[in-house]
């Protein structure tokens, strides 16, 4: 098993901690050591409302069993928000090393019943509440030389769920924000992954059906903890987990057909070679964009 993974010395801010899975995190977060920043609106499911009881909760809980804890009750939703969430972490506990963008909620609709309302919610507190908080937290981590972070999509943005285009969409741009900062933040030694996580919550237990029971939450903390740890080395990647399954995914490509330098084909060559185009039994997954231009110079013999 190796030594024991611990926090001591660390501040992580968990958004939406309150409940469901960011609850799982900030209790583990604590029980390891580190100083945790519980923060949760405390709405509904659909983001409607407020209330400080979540997120106090929690923080009694990490006091009672020993850890160091402090409540934020303001929206990721909001630039002033995410500002004031880091603040909180800063004014007691001197800085922030690990953040886990969990905060969520829901507006499902088929496309053609959606409003766009419902899509601007839903993509405020899910996308643009990530950057709300992590672009404050990732100039405190720059200049400290470190930093985790943990950003939650989902197999609905990652491959698709009917009547979640603006969740889908919302979920799918936090792998973009991930992978970025990934690459951004190399140098600072700071880290940053995706997790797609399937856990019965209030979120979820109406849409789960028969395999509700499957689920438990606290099966997902393992793989997000570990990889807000010191020793995680892993960045840029997307994992799956729930149900006791923990795997991998990731963005690849394949060679595809080289229709030549400077070639145009025309459009029935495309349709005649579609075949090789869609083959993905040999793939590569690029780290970033120019390990995919490295494909193309290899078939053009550059
Ligand atoms: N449960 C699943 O199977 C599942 C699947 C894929 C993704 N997710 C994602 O996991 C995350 C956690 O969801 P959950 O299942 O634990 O549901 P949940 O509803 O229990 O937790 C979400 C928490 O976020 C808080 N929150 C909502 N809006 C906020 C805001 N503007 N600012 C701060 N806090 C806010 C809520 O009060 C709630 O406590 C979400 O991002 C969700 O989209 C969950």
């Amino acid at each position: 098993m190796g030594e024991p993974i611990t926090f001591d010395g660390r501040v992580a801010i968990v958004t939406g901690a309150g409940g469901g899975l960011g609850k799982e995190y900030a209790l583990e977060l604590g029980r390891r050591g580190a100083m945790v920043v519980v923060n949760d609106l405390g709405g509904a499911v659909d983001g409607s409302g407020s209330s400080q009881a979540a997120a106090d909760v929690v923080v009694g809980q990490i006091r009672e069993a020993g850890g160091d804890a402090v409540a934020n009750y303001d929206s990721v939703a909001t630039r002033d928000g995410g500002a004031a969430i880091i603040q909180t972490a800063v004014d007691s506990f001197g800085g922030v090393d690990i953040v886990i963008n969990n905060a969520g909620i829901l507006r499902d609709k088929s496309f053609g019943n959606m409003t766009l309302d419902e899509v601007d919610a839903v993509l405020d507190v899910h996308l643009r509440g990530a950057f709300h908080v992590s672009h404050p937290a990732f100039q405190l981590m720059k200049e400290r030389g470190y930093g985790r972070f943990v950003h939650t999509t989902s197999a609905s943005g990652l491959f698709g769920n009917f009547g979640q285009v603006n969740y889908g969409a919302a979920k799918a741009g936090l792998v973009g924000l991930s992978n970025v900062l990934a690459i951004e933040g190399a140098k600072y030694n700071i880290k940053s992954n995706a997790v797609a996580p399937t856990a019965r919550t209030r979120m979820t237990e109406d849409v789960l059906g028969p395999f509700v029971e499957m689920f438990d939450p606290v099966q997902v903390m393992p793989m997000v903890v570990y990889l807000c740890s010191e020793e995680n080395e892993l960045t840029h990647e997307i994992f799956t987990v729930g149900g006791g399954r923990y795997g991998r995914v990731f963005i690849g490509t394949n060679t595809g057909w080289f229709a030549g330098q400077g070639v145009v084909p025309s459009i029935e060559e495309v349709r005649e070679h579609l075949p090789e185009i869609r083959d993905i039994t040999e793939h590569v997954v690029p780290g970033d964009i120019n390990e995919e231009l490295m494909i193309l110079a290899r078939l053009a013999g550059g």
